[in-house]
């Protein structure tokens, strides 16, 4: 097992790009925080809160349609390949499927290199046949894979709609750079959330206990820490709203009344109902998943959905240029 030392640790200050990435965000014309800044150490237990809602269905969702059709997918894949995951956190998901999809060699990528490390090792006392690397990586940008994987048969793992966290054009840049890490044998399995009735979607998104809310809102705790910023988190309220024109979920928080938030060389003033925004997460139809995997050349072998038709599972294989 090979490793690579992690991007990003949680140190009391944010080193200088991260505070001048906070900053500019905070002083556009339509004030942003990226939402990487959601996973401090507590954003990350309420997002696993998050998923056990009843009123959060991707997870689960898309965890009984693996479940339901593993074995098929297992048949499109084939066995012997280079299963990379595109952030894997403690790696479960892609463990679940080796029984079925039994991989030659297994890439967890995340941002945090160390935590994955961990899940690994245990992993590799389950799984000792299959090759496993933990790698530290950034990859929402830049896809380079080092030399310790495969080329070979590479299948790129994307469960989770992830992919709907970026805009359909960063979405669209992001597959070309797996189809570009690839050979003409290389494939992907990626998970995406589908266009339902926007009532199911705002309730996801806004939750009746407020968990939701409190994972947004958390954001600022962490900017306070990061920035020495002075938000006052009972001065804002979480807004996450289904806008169908996009086809996206916007994720804002918005100022309760006139205020005012320093941080570390800088400052700006709120009106009530101002807004930051925080996350976008677009909801594709099946065919328009389908265009933008073809777009990025990569051909859907296999399209596989729940009942209701919430959420899909895809597997597509590399077009030869
Ligand atoms: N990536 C998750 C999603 O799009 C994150 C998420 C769920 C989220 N609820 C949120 C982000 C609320 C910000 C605010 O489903």
């Amino acid at each position: 097992m090979s490793t690579s030392s992690p991007t990003e640790s949680h140190h009391p200050h944010a080193g200088a790009a991260v505070l001048a990435e906070l900053d500019a965000g905070l002083r556009a014309s339509h004030p942003c925080i990226s939402p990487k800044f959601l996973y401090d150490a507590l954003g990350s237990r309420l997002f696993e809160a998050i998923c056990e809602l009843p009123e959060y269905y991707p997870t689960r969702t898309e965890a009984s349609i693996f479940a339901r059709h593993g074995a098929a997918m297992a048949r499109e894949v084939g066995p012997g390949r280079t299963l990379i995951d595109l952030g894997a956190g403690n790696c479960a998901k892609a463990a679940s499927l080796f029984p079925l999809l039994h991989p030659a060699q297994y890439v967890a990528i995340d941002i945090s290199a160390d935590f994955v490390r961990e899940s690994l090792e245990r992993l590799h006392q389950r799984f000792p046949h299959i090759e496993m690397t933990a790698l530290g990586l950034d990859f929402s940008n830049a896809l380079d894979l080092p030399g310790v994987v495969r080329r070979e048969k590479r299948l790129f793992f994307y469960p989770g709609s992830s992919i709907g966290n970026f805009t359909p054009g960063q979405a669209g840049a992001f597959l070309r750079r797996a189809r570009a890490q690839c050979d003409d044998d290389g494939a992907l399995l990626i998970g995406i959330d589908l266009v339902k009735d926007s009532a199911t979607l705002d309730a996801a998104y806004d939750d009746a206990l407020g968990v939701t809310a409190a994972f947004n809102l958390n954001i600022l705790r962490h900017v306070n820490h990061l920035a020495g910023a002075d938000f006052d988190v009972r001065q804002w309220r979480h807004s996450g709203r289904y806008n169908a024109l996009e086809s996206r979920i916007e994720m804002h928080l918005e100022a309760r009344e006139d205020l005012t938030v320093n941080w570390r060389g800088g400052q700006r003033a709120f009106r009530a109902g101002a807004r930051i925004h925080t996350e976008n997460s677009y909801k594709y139809r099946q065919s328009a998943a389908v265009g933008l995997l073809e777009q990025a050349g990569f051909q859907a072998t296999g399209v596989w959905t729940d009942p209701a038709g919430w959420f899909a599972v895809i597997h597509a294989r590399a077009i030869a240029p």
